[in-house]
């Protein structure tokens, strides 16, 4: 499974890049608008931390004017993705972007049969948004897994970007049922490491090892 980080806290982005855990990077407008920073600027920044796919989202929901601003976008870097809503013009632009060699991640996805709209599209990556589902107090889990059953009845080569991820049992359950990448924020991707066990037991273990007085090296 892929790593993305979805944030545009290019600290945070730092930190997890230097892990070697991280394999891409997703913002939107919520996210630009936290970052209290230039959507071209920090994209910019963003796009020279890390070599995978940065997405950027457009704003625009007309078709010609999400092409005009995905234009802009593409020419930040070329690990740019550019991101679109699921709708019908996000959907065409999406094929017009993926025929010309963009990379592209359809997000917005409720529906397991928008999913195989985006796909038909043509999108590289399918953004289900699994918390958001949950809050309805639906299970945004069944959700990934229908995806992952029709692109596989298919042999779909888009990627389910599983987002909205509010906790490493999200990150667990859509690992197990065959997401290809997850994007999540950074607190919850460093999260993933821990265990009270694992901190108990190098507790006990650095204790011990005072307690030889030795030193390695
Ligand atoms: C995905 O690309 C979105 O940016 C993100 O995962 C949305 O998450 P949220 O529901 O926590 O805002």
């Amino acid at each position: 499974m892929k790593f993305f980080v979805d944030t545009a806290d290019v600290k945070e982005i730092r930190e997890i890049n230097d892990y070697g855990l991280l394999d891409g990077v997703t913002t939107n407008p919520s996210l630009i608008l936290k970052s209290g920073r230039d959507i071209k600027e920090v994209t910019k920044e963003i796009c020279s931390i890390v070599a995978g796919p940065v997405s950027a989202e457009v704003t625009a929901t007309e078709y010609s004017e999400m092409m005009k601003e995905a234009a802009v976008l593409a020419k930040i870097a070329d690990n740019i993705c550019i991101k679109l809503p699921l709708t019908l013009d996000g959907l065409k632009a999406c094929r017009s972007l993926t025929s010309e060699g963009h990379k592209t991640n359809v997000t917005l996805c409720f529906s397991a049969g928008q999913a195989l709209m985006a796909a038909k599209a043509g999108a590289t990556f399918i953004s289900p948004f699994i918390g958001r589902i949950d809050d309805t107090g639906a299970d945004g889990m069944e959700l990934i897994s229908e995806i992952r059953t029709i692109y596989d009845n298919y042999d779909f080569k888009t990627e389910i970007l599983a987002a909205s991820i509010r906790t490493v049992n999200h990150i667990k359950q859509a690992a197990l049922i065959g997401a290809d990448v997850a994007t999540v924020p950074p607190a919850t991707l460093k999260a993933l490491v821990k265990h009270p066990l694992t901190d108990k037991g190098l507790e006990q273990f650095l204790a011990d090892w005072a307690k030889t007085g030795q030193k390695i090296g």
